[in-house]
């Protein structure tokens, strides 16, 4: 039988999302939204595209979460983004509102799915939907660290004109200012970019990685970044439903690891069909375990403002 994705938020990052798992064929993809025919009209067009494409994915929309039912991966895009001078966290109240509205349709009629959050702000609201779910913390994963560490080798491969196929790197932490950059661990094909490139040039690509989410912002003025964020949401549903037991960072529920306690906060995982399947810990020295700790704090007060 083939797998079945729902995406709930039909808008930028759900659509462009639902456009990259039927064009590699990964599942039949269910687009749901609040707005009335968008999903629908969404749908539709992707699924015409098909025949051209030679996919088999049956892509559809909808606003009834009935409709939804037995899918094996659910993605939550719903929720406002950010427009320039807006901060992740500014969205956290209205965001948490959405999220108390979908999770519950989402789990009663999908109970065994693997949860992807990608709503800002991101590791608050992948809290929020744990909470609500009530799911175990392997089926409740957060998108962002992919998404981070996707810009920062995009950055080293432009400074050193390299391929980006040689490029690995890492980002730990929240999905946000306060986020973790590690060069020790970001390399090209292998050699760490710290042996490649001067220090200047290294903080210079760590900050351009912080603010990479605020670039797009400014330039596209209505709204926030979606065609890397879709591709980087697409990587985790295709580890999860080819069981690649992939090591991606991602958000994930910590219980002592790294010194944090409930609290979901950015680290690599092993992704595959259970969900995260084992959560991975790297030594860290004491300048990057001290930039975690700030990072956590600041996911911390966030949780703690919506009370999650
Ligand atoms: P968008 O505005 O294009 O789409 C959001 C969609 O959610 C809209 O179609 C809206 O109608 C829908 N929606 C709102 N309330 C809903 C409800 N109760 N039920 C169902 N659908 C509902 O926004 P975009 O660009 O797609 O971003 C979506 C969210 O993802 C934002 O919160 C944004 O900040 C976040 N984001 C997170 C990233 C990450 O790295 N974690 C990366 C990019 C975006
Ligand atoms: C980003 O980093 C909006 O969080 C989103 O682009």
């Amino acid at each position: 039988m083939r797998k079945r994705v729902t995406i709930v938020g039909s808008g930028n990052v759900g659509a462009t999302t639902a456009h990259w798992i039927a064009s590699k064929e990964l599942a039949d993809v269910v687009l749901i939204d609040i707005i009335e025919g968008v999903p629908q009209g969404k749908g539709l067009d992707l699924l015409e595209a098909m025949p051209i494409e030679k996919r088999d994915s049956y892509i559809t929309g909808t606003n009834d979460y009935k409709d939804t039912a037995n899918s094996d991966v659910v993605v939550i895009t719903a929720g406002i983004p950010r427009k320039p001078g807006m901060s992740r966290d500014d969205l956290l109240n209205t965001n948490y509102g959405i999220m108390k509205a979908v999770v519950g349709e989402v789990v009663k009629y999908s109970p065994g799915c693997i949860l992807i959050i990608v709503s800002n702000p991101l590791d608050a609201m992948a809290q929020a939907a744990y909470k609500l779910s009530k799911f175990p913390r392997e089926r409740v994963v957060g998108m962002a660290g992919v998404l981070d560490s996707a810009r920062f080798r995009a950055f080293i491969a432009d400074e050193l004109k390299v391929s980006v196929e040689n490029v690995t790197a890492f980002v730990l932490g929240g999905h946000g200012d306060t986020m973790v950059p590690l060069p020790r661990y970001s390399t090209v094909a292998g050699i760490p970019i710290t042996e490649l490139m001067d220090t200047a040039a290294v903080d210079r690509l760590v900050q351009r990685t912080r603010d990479g989410g605020a670039e797009i912002v400014k330039y596209l003025k209505t709204g926030s970044a979606y065609y890397a964020p879709s591709a980087a949401v697409t990587e985790m549903v295709e580890a999860i439903l080819k069981d690649k037991k992939k090591i991606l960072p991602c958000a994930a529920y910590l219980q002592g690891e790294y010194g944090i306690n409930g609290l979901y906060v950015g680290v690599p995982v092993k992704l595959g069909a259970k969900g995260i399947e084992q959560i991975i810990e790297i030594k860290l020295t004491a300048e990057e375990k001290a930039g975690l700790d700030k990072s956590a704090a600041a996911v911390k007060e966030l949780v703690g403002v919506i009370g999650v």
